[in-house]
């Protein structure tokens, strides 16, 4: 295939006639069964029921194929298996490839559910998890067990923004242990701003519930794969009974369309916002990939094509609770959201001793209260406003 610019990919994946049935966007097939005239039709359906031909709800229907398509040519793998949600695209990824008896090692940057749940489901099944530093590179081969299954990366990692050094850990990994199932919650990258699959990865997740659906009305999770690890991957997330409804593998193959010129917009907003925050005097870090001091900016500058709405500063103190609540409280643009990658602007504050509690390899270098802000598309100068008026009510609740 001719190689297209992401803009026009964006525009075009998943669009197969097949699908859209002489419209533009691919039709809302709502079904769980899938009536067969006759007994080859139903045996035909049986033989390809992996290759998109309609079997059963639970496999998909066009609608599912659309957006399964989408992925795959995106994230450049050989199949992408649709989740619920994003946390249960990573459970059930890693159990897809665990068993009783098993090592897995987790970057100590991941998302905090990820870590959660390694604690909890995977030891109660005797899986043990070793998390690791996310700047360790390739060193992480020295932590490899006779029983290493799973390496899970996330780069940029949650709240602190470390970016691996992804090409030189699977390399790495893959000279010691060629088996192991290499996985990274791709979410920040929107699956596109990074391609992990092209540097060895085998599988890439993430929460479609952030940029891909992109307007916080839907919850959705992807995991694409390779060749090697998709059978595997397909068949067990069928087990697991995964599935989404119809209406939202629409919206996300509908998000997909403008997904190129809103990540444009949050990548210019937010690297305005983050430069105007490392000028103010309150300020100690802004922690953005794009920015040279953040830690692992080089793999970013050499791996990813931009950037989005989602990064952290620091103050260059611990805010008191008073502080916090005379910044948060009367915020007029940003509102306090467990989410991001919507078309809002949102933000979570966490203390020092917060982020060391889920930080298991390695604690944070500073001192000061960490704010992670998710820039949307309202207009820059309106959420400065906001952001400097938080400030002057800190200083005033001193
Ligand atoms: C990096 C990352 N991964 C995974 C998830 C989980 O996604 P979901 O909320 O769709 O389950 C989140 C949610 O905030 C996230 O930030």
């Amino acid at each position: 295939m001719e190689k297209k610019y992401l803009s026009t990919q964006l525009i075009h994946a998943g669009r197969d006639k097949r699908y859209t049935q002489q419209g533009v966007n691919p039709v809302i097939q709502r079904a769980s069964s899938i009536v067969f005239d006759t007994l080859a039709d139903k045996k035909h359906a049986i033989a390809h029921r992996h290759q998109h031909t309609l079997f059963y709800g639970r496999r998909g229907t066009q609608t599912h194929f659309a957006l399964q398509d989408a992925m795959t040519e995106l994230e450049q793998g050989e199949g992408c298996a649709l989740f619920p949600c994003g946390a249960a695209a990573i459970a059930n990824s890693i159990l897809a490839f665990v068993k009783t008896g098993d090592h897995i090692l987790v970057t100590g940057s991941a998302y905090e559910p990820t870590q959660d749940f390694c604690q909890t489901i995977l030891a109660d099944m005797q899986i043990e998890t070793e998390f690791f530093d996310p700047l360790e590179g390739a060193q992480i081969v020295e932590r490899i067990r006779p029983n290493t299954r799973i390496v899970f990366l996330e780069s940029p990692g949650s709240y602190t923004m470390e970016v691996h050094d992804t090409p030189a850990m699977v390399q790495a990994i893959r000279a010691k242990v060629p088996d192991a199932i290499i996985m990274i919650d791709n979410t920040w990258a929107a699956g596109v701003l990074y391609q992990p699959l092209t540097h060895g990865v085998d599988i890439s997740i993430q929460s479609g519930t952030k940029y891909i659906i992109g307007h916080s009305d839907h919850m959705l999770g992807t995991a694409v794969a390779n060749r090697r690890c998709w059978p595997q991957l397909r068949e067990r997330a069928y087990l697991m009974g995964q599935t989404i409804d119809a209406e939202t593998a629409y919206q996300a193959a509908r998000g997909l369309r403008t997904l190129g010129v809103r990540l444009k917009q949050h990548q210019q907003s937010a690297l305005q916002i983050a430069q105007w925050l490392k000028e103010q005097p309150e300020v100690a870090h802004v922690l953005h990939p794009a920015f040279s001091d953040c830690p692992g900016h080089v793999f970013f500058e050499r791996d990813f094509s931009g950037s989005n709405g989602l990064f952290s500063f620091v103050f260059d103190q611990r805010l008191t609770d008073a502080q916090l609540e005379a910044f948060c409280d009367h915020l007029q643009h940003f509102s306090m959201a467990y989410s991001w990658g919507g078309f809002e602007s949102l933000l979570l504050t966490n203390q020092p001793e917060q982020l060391n509690r889920i930080r298991p390899a390695g604690k944070v270098s500073f001192s000061g209260t960490l704010v992670r802000v998710h820039i949307g598309l309202e207009a820059v100068e309106d959420l400065i406003t906001d952001l400097a008026a938080g400030f002057e009510r800190i200083k005033a609740a001193q």
